[in-house]
């Protein structure tokens, strides 16, 4: 079966020869599944979310090969990697980077317009989703007037607009007390069922202890 991710001798370096080079990423070997829930922890500043971005095809690497869904992600234009990026994969972060001066729905509308047109149908999709998180009561709403754990339920929404087979998290629970960071963990774990493949970044052993593969990454390598 085709692997979801497929990455061999993975290396990326910031500031290529400057006085303040790092290399972030210095030789991953990573292989997914599709379906899985991955954890990838590791001290602050050993290149989690390098790997994430790089993985979200975000950012690009300086070496090795990639194969997402089995298509050598080298080989893809800008315009193919756009597509990815809207279609393909779903990014949460830390913060939950929601419009301040756009309603909840409107928020999850953003990935949907550009493929889709007509505005009924992209409300109708964005609301569609909301409701299926149980956030029926706050889509209406500014992100002002809703709690920070309502808030990171919306960003998921938000990257599942266009229902991405991966979903990448980096530190989503982060900002979040105990309580709400599990709430998140639940969401995700039922979205797992659903055959999402599901890649979350934390610090936090709790929540790596609920996902199937706790990987361990240390100045820029896997820990094996
Ligand atoms: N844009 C950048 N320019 C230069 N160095 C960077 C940049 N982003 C990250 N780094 C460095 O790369 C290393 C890995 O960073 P990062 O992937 O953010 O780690 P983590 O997410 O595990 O905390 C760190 O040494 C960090 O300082
Ligand atoms: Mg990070």
């Amino acid at each position: 079966m085709v692997k979801a991710i497929e990455i061999k001798n993975l290396k990326k370096t910031y500031q290529k020869g400057k006085a303040n080079e790092v290399d972030a990423l210095k030789c991953i070997n990573l292989n997914i599944n599709k379906g899985e829930f991955i954890a990838i922890t590791g001290p602050s500043g050993c290149g989690k979310s390098t790997l994430l971005h790089s993985i979200g095809c975000l950012d690009g690497f300086d070496e090795g090969l990639y194969y997402l869904n089995g298509e050598d992600v080298h080989s893809l234009t800008n315009k193919q990697l756009a597509k990815i990026r809207n279609k393909t994969i779903g990014f949460v972060l830390q913060e939950h980077g929601l419009l301040a001066d756009r309603l909840c729905w409107e928020n999850v509308a953003i990935p949907l317009q550009i493929s889709e047109r007509n505005k009924k149908t992209i409300e109708g999709k964005s609301k569609a989703i909301l409701m299926k998180f149980g956030l029926d009561e706050i889509m209406n709403k500014p992100p002002s007037q809703i709690s920070v754990g309502q808030k990171q339920r919306v960003s998921i929404a938000r990257a599942l607009a266009c229902d991405p087979d991966i979903i990448l998290c980096d530190e989503p629970t982060g900002s979040l007390d105990s309580k709400n960071a599990m709430k998140i963990i639940e969401t995700l774990k039922e979205l797992n069922k659903l055959g999402k493949t599901i890649i979350i970044v934390t610090h936090n052993p709790n929540i790596a202890k609920e996902c199937e593969r706790v990987l361990i990454l240390d100045e820029g390598r896997f820990v094996t």
